[in-house]
């Protein structure tokens, strides 16, 4: 794979082109039949139809055909540490974290270990179209040190942090309020901002901070600029059982990260299922986002997300792949079991609504919606481009739709990663299909 690519000679990429306009409202796009889209110096230079757009001298042509181009994929809530504890049986969410994630997160004391990991995992989103993703390391320096090297090789726009746990898991995986705070502080200082790298305080979730160690992340959260939070949120009823017995004092889950001043802007909670209206009222007076991480939450049985009511009342929502929890880093298996948990509470997921969530709906969660997940001039060039007939059976079937919603349908429900063509970020091709 390419790194350090020479950014610096235009490009023009052919191919339909779809890009949505708005991070609220997944009915506003422009679709050009035959687009073209104009790199420069890592960014978008112009996009539109290709009679009208102007390519620029010497500029590199790539015709992708039929395929079609869209902005590069957000994964909104995932664990880079887990790549080799996907598709672990038999286990609730619980049983699951002690069973298989905790001794696995514990090799991540070693940098060798983490690094492989590290870069093994990014290969692997770019090769599913995902440019930017929002992670969780391990409690290990040295496991972020290795992510956020890889992702700055590669020129990636990544969110990520050091988890901090400082009570009910192994020894080995314990910190404390001061090395939560002052780990966090030393690595926001040498990675947030450094190329496209971003920082995010990520304490796992409330049961394993103590009350000291959540008003640590409160802090840092509140004083350090443009930082990110993430944690999880209402994904398991026994989970939440457990949190109640812990913060009696509190309303309830989400409460909980409220009284520590862990809710706001570029705050992301994976999962958030078992809300209350109090709870969606909460999300979006606090300008907190939440992400749907579909097929962890059927493979661990964790429940059905509530999509229509939390979007209805305005909330920011990314979709997320959680591995290893969740079962796929393909964002066509993420969408396809968004639609399944969306049939369960008898609501459509429209496939624009899901490729929308995937892009520039995923960029706002992010509060990156002025800088990714749009092809549009000034925008970060990530991009990725999508072979529409990518399976015999995509191809039988592609004979048979009428719109743009059935082709998009259709990927949704048969494409895996053979339909990634190419990925691109800051305007350099990161992955080519073979
Ligand atoms: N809750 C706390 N940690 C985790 C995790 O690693 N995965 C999931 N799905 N839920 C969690
Ligand atoms: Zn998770």
């Amino acid at each position: 794979m390419s790194a350090n690519p020479d950014i610096n000679s235009p490009l023009a990429l052919k191919g339909q082109v779809l890009s949505f306009n708005d991070g609220a409202d997944a009915s506003q796009y422009d679709y050009w039949e035959k687009g073209c889209v104009v790199i420069e110096d890592g960014l978008i230079a112009a996009v539109g139809d290709a009679a009208s757009v102007t390519v620029p001298e010497g500029a590199g042509v790539v015709d992708h055909g039929d395929d079609l181009i869209m902005a590069g994929f957000v994964d909104g809530h995932v664990h880079y540490p887990q790549m080799s504890v996907i598709a672990s049986y038999g286990a609730k969410l619980i049983d699951w974290l002690n069973t298989y994630t905790f001794p696995e997160e514990a090799k991540f004391s070693n940098e060798d270990y983490a690094s492989a990991t590290a870069e093994f995992f990014l290969a692997e989103s770019l090769k599913n179209g995902y440019t930017t993703s929002a992670v969780f390391c391990t409690i290990h320096p040295q496991s972020v040190d290795a992510f956020f090297s890889e992702a700055e090789r590669l020129g990636l726009r990544m969110v990520a942090g050091k988890v901090l746990m400082d009570r009910h898991v192994p020894d080995n995986l314990c910190d404390t309020p001061q090395l939560a705070y002052d780990q966090s502080k030393t690595l926001i200082e040498k990675w947030h901002g450094k190329g496209r790298n971003l920082y995010a305080i990520t304490p796992r979730f409330a049961p394993t901070s103590t009350p000291e160690q959540l008003e640590v992340a409160g802090a840092l959260y509140q004083e350090s600029d443009g930082v990110y939070v993430q944690s999880h949120v209402s994904e398991n009823v026994d989970e939440i059982k457990w949190v109640g017995e812990l913060f009696p004092e509190a309303n309830s889950y989400l409460d909980v990260y409220k009284r520590f001043n862990l809710l706001g802007p570029r705050s992301l909670y994976g999962h958030g299922i078992h809300f209350s209206d109090a709870d969606i009222a909460m999300t979006v007076e606090t300008d907190t986002s939440i992400v749907h991480c579909p097929t962890s939450n059927l493979f661990l049985g964790s429940g059905l997300f509530d999509y229509e009511s939390l979007r209805d009342a305005g909330a920011r929502i990314a979709l997320g792949t959680d591995v290893g929890g969740g079962t796929s880093l393909s964002p066509f298996a993420t969408m396809k079991a968004a639609y399944e948990i969306a049939q369960f509470r008898d609501y459509s997921l429209s496939p624009f609504a899901a490729f929308h969530m995937l892009t520039l709906g995923g960029a706002r969660a992010l509060h990156l919606d002025d800088k990714i997940g749009r092809l549009a001039p000034g925008y970060e060039a990530d991009l990725t481009v999508l072979d529409l007939n990518s399976t015999d059976l995509i191809h039988h079937r592609m004979q048979n739709v009428d719109s743009l919603a059935d082709t998009l349908f259709a990927q949704i429900v048969l494409a895996d990663d053979r339909a990634i063509r190419a990925t691109y970020a800051n305007g350099a091709e990161v992955y080519k299909r073979n």
